[in-house]
């Protein structure tokens, strides 16, 4: 056999700090460049960055924030698969222009009563309804207002408007609207050929989409989501693929598992969403995936509280893994994520050059108002938890399986990950424009107005440790924090 010392002329492999962007002679201003990619075959994203499947980052309100604004969040599994199923259903109902579960109000019910559920629901005016749905009238804030200055014992059927202007199934949101400005109306109860109330459609929630133009959005204009599947776990596949999830990401640790491969690929053949494998970091990982996956995913340990490398003594750093996979995956116009390691935009778009279609971000967001848990405060500074899928407090609340290992609650365990805290960030909105307004930046360095242009004509430089300090801001004190660096990240 070969001589072991042979196994020292090792490859190099190379992560974001070590490459830069060539720049390169340029027509493209950055407010023109567009980030449109893809993260699955069938799925497209004007801003094409997810938040991470972490417990303390995805849940429905991140992935309702991150679809508005173009990107995708692909919710967590430590979750029972009744709770995903809600997760799946609150972002798509976010933005659904036919309200369907609508509150309503009763004819027998008092005007004092009404405003009462109309202020715990948060509603300003309701349709009100017989016992078997038929719409009988609406009433409104502005219906009930006399009505409390006199006395309790009105009712509603005295108080509320009986001619209804309603709208069938299949109305769309440019008739609701012409039919609220000509009748000066702000919601129209949507009703089937027996005058039954079948949803609600409301100016609100109107203008709301309008103000989303760039959103995620699937055929029927509802907001997309992704899921989190371990890799053995078909049932939450199937549950979410019925709730109408746009990619199912079978989630695993090291993807490049005979067991974990065949199950993905059960699973791919009983859904209808795309399906994302991962993550993977090599380009015989990628071989063989292709044939199936609707998307790669890519990170061998570079994740921000990730212990991967240091516990397993395994990894790859993540620009030459992002590069071998896209290898691969390109001859079969397959998508490719990067998953994890990215701080700066510029990593994110140096991802891009590598080969990557989208990346994938845990860090990055935890620390915003949309991420799960509440902020403290240490030593004057305001923070969230963030902790990786493989530390011991996420693998006790049930997140093994990404990691191959059971899941009893009494096992000891062999974490991969550390639980941590991150800075606070305030809201997502401000984190997602720093991110991609970086992200246009590069693609104007380079001159490339389009995803795939920036992909082909990027190229890199190797950076020296003497260049990297160069990099970063170097012998001054920052005196005002900047919304997009921060040096100790
Ligand atoms: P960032 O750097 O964006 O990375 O915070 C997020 C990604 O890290 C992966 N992840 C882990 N990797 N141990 C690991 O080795 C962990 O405990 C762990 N938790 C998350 C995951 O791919 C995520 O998207």
């Amino acid at each position: 056999s070969e001589p072991f010392s042979e196994k020292l002329r090792v490859p190099e492999a190379l992560t974001f700090d070590d490459v830069l962007l060539r720049p390169k002679e340029s027509r493209v201003e950055p407010d023109d460049a567009d980030t449109t990619s893809r993260v699955s075959t069938s799925v497209e994203l004007s801003v094409p960055v997810l938040s991470a499947a972490m417990d303390t980052v995805t849940e429905s309100e991140l992935a309702i924030a991150m679809a508005r604004r173009g990107g995708l969040g692909v919710l967590h599994q430590n979750m029972d698969v009744e709770e995903t199923v809600a997760e799946v259903d609150r972002v798509k109902r976010a933005d659904e222009l036919v309200i369907r579960e609508v509150v309503t109000a009763s004819p027998k019910q008092t005007v004092r009563e009404v405003d009462a559920m109309m202020e715990e629901e948060g509603v300003s005016g309701a349709p009100v309804v017989s016992e078997d749905d038929e719409v009988l009238g609406i009433i409104s804030a502005t219906d009930i207002r006399p009505y409390l200055e006199v006395g309790d014992r009105d009712e509603v059927r005295e108080a509320m408007t009986d001619e209804v202007i309603t709208a069938p199934e299949d109305v769309d949101a440019r008739n609701a609207l012409e039919l609220m400005y000509e009748h000066k109306i702000e919601r129209v109860p949507i009703v089937d050929d027996g005058n039954h109330l079948t949803g609600l459609v409301t100016m609100q929630g109107i203008l709301q989409r309008r103000e989303y133009d760039s959103a995620a959005r699937d055929d029927e204009g509802r907001l997309r989501v992704g899921v989190a599947i371990g890799p053995f776990e078909s049932e939450r596949a199937t549950a979410v693929d019925a709730a109408g999830a746009d990619v199912l990401f079978i989630d695993c640790a090291h993807a490049h598992n005979r067991n974990v491969i065949e199950s993905a690929r059960e699973i791919e053949g009983s859904v209808e969403a795309d399906v994302v494998v991962g993550n993977v970091g090599t380009r015989e990982a990628a071989e063989a995936l292709v044939g199936f996956a609707d998307g790669i995913k890519v990170g061998i340990g570079p994740g921000s509280i990730c212990t991967t490398r240091v516990v397993t003594g395994t990894g790859m750093p993540q620009i030459t893994a992002v590069a071998q996979v896209a290898d691969v995956a390109s001859e079969h116009d397959i998508p490719v994520i990067a998953d994890g390691g990215i701080r700066y935009s510029g990593d994110a778009i140096k991802a891009i050059a590598a080969g990557a279609d989208a990346v994938m971000l845990g860090s990055y967001f935890a620390g915003t108002d949309e991420a799960p848990g509440r902020v403290v405060t240490m030593n004057g500074k305001r923070y969230k938890q963030y902790r990786g899928m493989g530390s011991v407090g996420a693998m006790q609340s049930g997140g093994g399986e990404r990691y191959l290992k059971d899941t009893d609650e009494d096992e000891d365990y062999v974490p991969e990950g550390v639980e941590a805290a991150t800075p606070y960030k305030g809201s997502v909105e401000s984190e997602l424009f720093q991110l991609v307004g970086g992200m246009k930046s590069g693609m104007g360095y380079v001159g490339a107005e389009t995803i795939p242009e920036f992909k082909r004509r990027s190229e890199f430089v190797r950076v020296s440790s003497a260049g990297q300090t160069e990099g970063h801001a170097h012998d001054v004190v920052i005196t005002d924090e900047a919304p997009n660096y921060s040096p100790d990240s």
